[in-house]
């Protein structure tokens, strides 16, 4: 009896230790999963990362920093998907809200901003921004022009696990909304628009629409 006791009063101190050592990322709001790369390590805030596409074949690839087509723009200012495993994607970080543990890890559903790394001279479109709804196409496209990390105007994601590695959420972001439930965010898909491949907003598929489809993703460390 006492021995069984005592087993269970330290089974309680370890559940103590094990709370108590909790992040300050670690509130009901975000998860306390963390979000892991392609060899098991956390996803740091500090490093950065490529997303390949976690589905095989033609929906395979990397995400990359490209020019939109007719922008006028004189960076490249859209996001981009290759169509097979075959070309590394841009370098990115994923920069989190309000929220910096030690070691700073990202954690699902956190708050995040998403920035290209790299585009030399072209520091103004490096932020992931989706763009205005287009009606004709159904979708709303996603740009690296605008935006300013941790403020309103930027475009806000989320981590959450899919099927197969990760999907990135686009959610209202801590300002609009600090206590919104996942389901007021928007999976990240992919549409097929003049032959390439760009993240959008988009939710269903007419046959003249072509291929597009829910983006579910790993992380490579870059
Ligand atoms: C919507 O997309 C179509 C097809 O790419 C394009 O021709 C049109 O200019 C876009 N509309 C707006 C308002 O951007």
């Amino acid at each position: 009896m006492t021995k069984c006791l005592l087993f269970f009063s330290s089974l309680c101190l370890l559940a103590f230790v094990a709370f108590s050592s909790t992040s300050p990322c670690q509130n009901p709001r975000n998860s306390n999963r963390q979000v892991f790369d392609t060899l098991g390590r956390g996803i740091n805030p500090r490093s950065n990362y490529r997303i390949a596409s976690s589905l095989g074949g033609v929906l395979s690839g990397h995400v990359y920093l490209g020019h939109i087509p007719n922008s006028g723009a004189s960076c490249p200012d859209g996001v981009f998907k290759y169509n097979s495993d075959g070309q590394r994607g841009t370098p990115l970080r994923f920069i989190e809200h309000s929220c910096r543990g030690q070691p700073p890890l990202i954690y699902e559903n956190q708050d995040i901003n998403i920035q290209f790394v790299g585009s030399r001279n072209c520091d103004n479109f490096v932020n992931w921004k989706v763009g205005e709804y287009n009606a004709t196409l159904e979708a709303s496209l996603f740009g690296t022009r605008g935006g300013t990390i941790g403020r309103a105007d930027s475009s806000w994601f989320k981590i959450v696990r899919a099927e197969r590695g990760y999907h990135l959420l686009n959610c209202p972001g801590p300002f609009v909304c600090p206590n919104c439930a996942l389901n007021q965010c928007r999976v990240v898909w992919v549409i097929v628009l003049d032959g390439r491949r760009r993240l959008a907003l988009a939710t269903r598929q007419t046959p003249s629409q072509g291929l597009r489809f829910p983006l579910s993703v790993y992380f490579v460390r870059a």
